[in-house]
């Protein structure tokens, strides 16, 4: 029980990573918000942890606006009684090559995986830091920040911004006992893979499953990643075990970067 007691908040909660996330936290003794853009899938979430006997809330958030963020983490703070750790995960992604990139494109990933990432950060430091008892937040960065691909020019730059903001955020925090990490998935079995798989089929004239199936081909560890595979390294980053660890984003990828 490596987070009795403490009080998490996992943005983008209702599905994939973040989800098995938020499953990981409650039964390592956290009681864990449920954010997500969709609540009733965040309440379903919510349900099945507290068929878990964890305890569990489910809030409505964009992301992208300040405002709700700022109500998501007063409402914490108000049933749970503080807040101790945040997962920046929601983000979303589109596969287009780089003629072919719109500002629409554009702003759709840069606001929701990196100006949505720094209001909830924004929001979260300020209640650990008038809490004064430090906090972790943990971001969702991907191999794709890693690195250039030639259809994934805004999403590889935007988790490449994830990367740096991780970067900056831990040293802005660090006087307040607030780490800040990051963690890089790979190719994560999740309903987003399932629309880049179809992304990527489409762009190359591939038949559905292909590009997935490639991609997996190329991980070393032989599989593709369970969204359950990063819960370790989620619960290593909000726990003490990494109280003297900041500033850090850990490939979480089955060895599949650099590749
Ligand atoms: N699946 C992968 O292969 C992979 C690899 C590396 C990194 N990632 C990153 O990991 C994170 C989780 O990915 P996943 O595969 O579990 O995705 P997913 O699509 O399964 O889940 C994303 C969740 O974020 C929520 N969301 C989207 N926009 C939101 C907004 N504006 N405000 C609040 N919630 C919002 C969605 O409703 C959804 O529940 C993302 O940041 C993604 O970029 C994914």
């Amino acid at each position: 029980m490596k987070l009795q007691g403490k009080v998490a908040i996992v943005t983008g909660a209702a599905s994939g990573m973040g989800r098995a996330i938020a499953h990981r936290y409650a039964a390592e003794g956290a009681r864990v918000v449920v954010a997500d853009v969709n609540l009733a899938q965040a309440q379903k979430v919510v349900d099945e942890i507290g068929g878990e006997k964890g305890e569990a809330l489910a809030v409505d958030v964009d992301v992208r606006d300040q405002a709700r963020v700022q109500a998501m983490v007063d409402q914490t703070v108000a049933a749970l009684g503080g807040l101790d750790i945040l997962v920046n995960n929601a983000g979303v992604g589109k596969i287009i090559p780089f003629l072919d990139t719109t500002e629409a494109d554009w702003d759709f990933m840069f606001d929701i995986n990196c100006k949505g990432l720094l209001w909830c950060s924004q929001a979260a430091a300020r209640q650990m830091i008038a809490q004064g008892r430090g906090g972790k937040i943990v971001n969702l960065a991907s191999q794709a920040g890693r690195r250039g691909e030639a259809f994934v020019l805004a999403y590889c730059a935007s988790k490449a911004c994830v990367i740096s903001m991780t970067q900056s955020m831990a040293l802005a925090l660090a006087e307040h006992k607030i780490n800040v990490n990051g963690i890089a998935p790979g190719v994560v079995d999740t309903p987003f893979w399932d629309q880049v798989d179809k992304q990527f089929a489409a762009l190359m004239g591939l038949p559905e499953g292909e590009p997935k199936k490639r991609a997996v081909a190329s991980i070393p560890l032989g599989r593709i990643e369970q969204p359950e595979d990063v819960t370790g390294a989620a619960v290593f980053l909000a726990s003490a075990d990494s109280d003297y660890v900041t500033q850090q984003t850990l490939n979480v990828d089955g060895g599949n970067w650099p590749g």
